[in-house]
């Protein structure tokens, strides 16, 4: 049996080793206390539920859907980003449902990037944007997202020879891993930069409802031209606590839906129909949740960013996203760090490096825990802290 070439481009996947890790550990015994997965610990509103189990009950359910999406679910998307964007979408030709953001986001580069060509991927990065890159044969181009830059690109300083032969432009905001968020006038840069280097940009924007202090993160269809260049990722997963039910999707330009379309409706058969209709009621129905769990992750973050700072790590507190990024102390690695808190605290969090060379010098930990669990972490952080103090 001979595996293709491409899979051999492939680092393990930074979140199956830290699994691998913790499972380990557990087997053994061990209570590892987790800050480093990304996936709501609340559950799915009941409303939604009841949705998904009356529709389980009917047989027309049981049935191939249609890669395209329940007609009644496109509108669902369209009128929610109306009313929570103001972006008007034709939700026959800029709408398409996804089985969860992660597979338009995974496919999308297939429909751009042939071989040798390059993705402009921001570092650190969720992982899927220079993976896809390297699994359609193109190079990602890093572009550092650093502290002194609010954690946003710096588009101006690509080089000619790379926006070139650049096809993609890859933004996410507000941003896993570092919580950061972009305004509308970014983003009205970013499209400027995009239609001058005749890019196509992908946002990928699952995080935009978990947000704080009532920050209200923007779309990048906001921007008027964005749609001429470019499609919004976005996810139930976050925002209704749907992680394990697989849906999510893509809108804006009518030429880069159009592509993903026919890429995935020769790979997949569509969204199971309970499922579709499951997102509908959640999209139309009762959005008190969002507000609740929002209350919710405020308070993990507060308490959590500063015992951070109590221990001498370096961590804003975010407007948006339930992830904090911390700057590690000198003469660690991340992995070093990650390694001694899951060794010392029996406390798991995720080292920068995964996210990319540029994710050095950073952990990434996820407030989706329940809060009696995140306050036995912190206790077990600080008496670590301690310990090494004397
Ligand atoms: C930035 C980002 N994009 C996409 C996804 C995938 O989300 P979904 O559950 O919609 O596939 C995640 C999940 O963690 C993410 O952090």
């Amino acid at each position: 049996m001979k595996l293709s070439q491409r899979l051999d481009k492939l680092p393990p996947y930074l979140f199956v080793e830290i699994n691998r890790k913790i499972t380990e550990k557990k087997d053994r015994g061990e209570d590892i206390i987790s800050f480093a997965i990304g996936d709501p610990d609340m559950p799915t509103p009941p409303h939604i539920i009841d949705q998904l189990c009356k529709a389980a009950r009917d047989p027309a359910n049981h049935r191939y859907p249609e890669t395209a999406g329940l007609p009644e679910l496109c509108l669902a998307i369209a009128r929610w980003y109306h009313k929570r964007f103001g972006v008007t979408l034709d939700p026959n030709k800029e709408v398409l449902p996804l089985i969860g953001s992660k597979e338009g986001v995974g496919h999308i580069s297939f429909c751009f990037i042939d071989t040798g060509d390059i993705a402009l991927v921001p570092a650190p990065g969720y992982p899927v944007y220079s993976m896809s890159t390297l699994l359609a044969g193109g190079k990602p181009y890093f572009l550092p997202l650093t502290e002194k830059n609010d954690f946003l690109p710096d588009l101006e300083s690509i080089p000619k020879k790379i926006t070139d032969k650049a096809k993609l432009l890859w933004l996410n905001y507000p941003n896993n891993p570092t919580g950061a968020v972009a305004d509308i006038a970014f983003f009205q840069k970013a499209v400027h930069f995009a239609k001058k280097h005749n890019l196509a940009i992908c946002h990928d924007a699952p995080y935009t409802e978990v947000a704080f202090d009532g920050y209200l993160a923007p779309s990048l269809l906001q921007v008027p031209e964005a749609r001429e260049v470019g499609i919004e990722f976005h996810s139930l997963s976050k925002t209704y606590n749907m992680t394990g039910w697989r849906i999510g999707m893509a809108v804006g330009n009518t030429r880069m839906i159009d592509a993903l379309f026919r890429f995935k409706s020769n790979l997949d058969s569509g969204i199971p129909k309970a499922i579709q209709q499951a997102a509908i009621e959640a999209l139309t129905g009762p959005q008190d949740s969002i507000a609740e769990h929002n209350t919710v992750y405020q308070r993990r973050r507060d308490k959590l960013v500063k015992a951070l700072n109590d221990i001498g790590l370096r961590a804003r507190l975010p407007k948006a996203s339930f992830y904090i990024w911390a700057r590690i102390p000198d003469g660690y690695t991340s992995v070093e760090f990650t390694t001694e808190l899951l060794e010392k605290a029996s406390v798991a969090v995720t080292p920068g490096i995964g996210y990319g060379s540029a994710g050095e010098g950073y952990i990434r930990l996820s407030l989706t825990l329940p809060d009696d669990r995140l306050d036995e972490g912190i206790s077990r952080l600080l008496k670590w802290h301690r310990a090494k103090q004397k």
